[in-house]
């Protein structure tokens, strides 16, 4: 499975104050708009273009403009903190849900809502989820994805373990990640080491 470590200096930059325990979620929140931010750029990188013509002020020029459906699914919650950011840059985006939270005992996601919409076969699927763990979430929502045609899906995500990105491309060797860092490993309640401790309740202080 590609595993892209986006390294742009800004976008570590970014992750650095995400990972900061003293960044509140005001903070947190801006911050995590720009990390996706930066992060959905190296992620549409080699979406396809149309070549077109506008008229200047001057004359007219030869443009080249988004040829792609595109469908941006968030997961909910953590997911969320990213949708604003993706839909800044791909405005025309369509948008799907899926709900999935992890069983806090067992680290095992369960799904309790889902929207996406249908025939995903003509998109790119760009999943949203900041932290890919065990990886359970992420495979969830991809099969989730390929049930409805889905053939090119990326994941957007801000820190990935390796076990997570192991289990994925075990599940999903197609699936392009997109991250900002590889971290070491899980805890024994599979948070990620050293991560950023828990994402959604960093961003919606709670
Ligand atoms: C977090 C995160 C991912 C998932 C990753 O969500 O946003 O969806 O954990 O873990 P995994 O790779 O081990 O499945 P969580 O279940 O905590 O729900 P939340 O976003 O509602 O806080
Ligand atoms: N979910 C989070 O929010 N953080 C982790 O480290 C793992 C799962």
């Amino acid at each position: 499975m590609p595993l892209v470590v986006v390294e742009h200096p800004l976008l570590q930059d970014v992750l650095a104050r995400l990972r900061d325990r003293r960044t509140g979620s005001e903070e947190f929140r801006r911050l995590a708009h720009h990390a996706t931010l930066l992060l959905v750029a190296a992620a549409t990188s080699d979406l396809a273009v149309t070549p077109g013509e506008v008229e200047t002020p001057l004359e007219r020029a030869g443009v080249r403009l988004l040829a792609t459906r595109i469908v941006a699914v968030p997961v909910l919650r953590a997911g969320l903190g990213m949708l604003e950011a993706f839909l800044d840059l791909v405005p025309g985006a369509q948008v799907g849900y899926f709900g999935l939270e992890r069983d806090e005992n067992t680290a095992v996601a369960r799904c309790y809502y889902e929207k996406v919409p249908a025939d995903l076969g003509s998109a790119v699927v760009f999943l949203l989820d900041p932290m890919l763990a065990t990886g359970g979430s992420a495979a969830m929502a991809v099969e989730g994805l390929r049930s409805r045609g889905a053939r090119d899906v990326r994941l957007v995500s801000v820190v990935a373990a390796p076990e997570g990105v192991s289990r994925l491309a075990a599940a999903e060797p197609d699936v392009r990640v997109f991250t900002a860092a590889l971290d070491r490993a899980l805890d024994v309640r599979k948070y990620i080491l050293p991560g950023l401790g828990d994402f959604g309740d960093r961003l919606f202080g709670t």
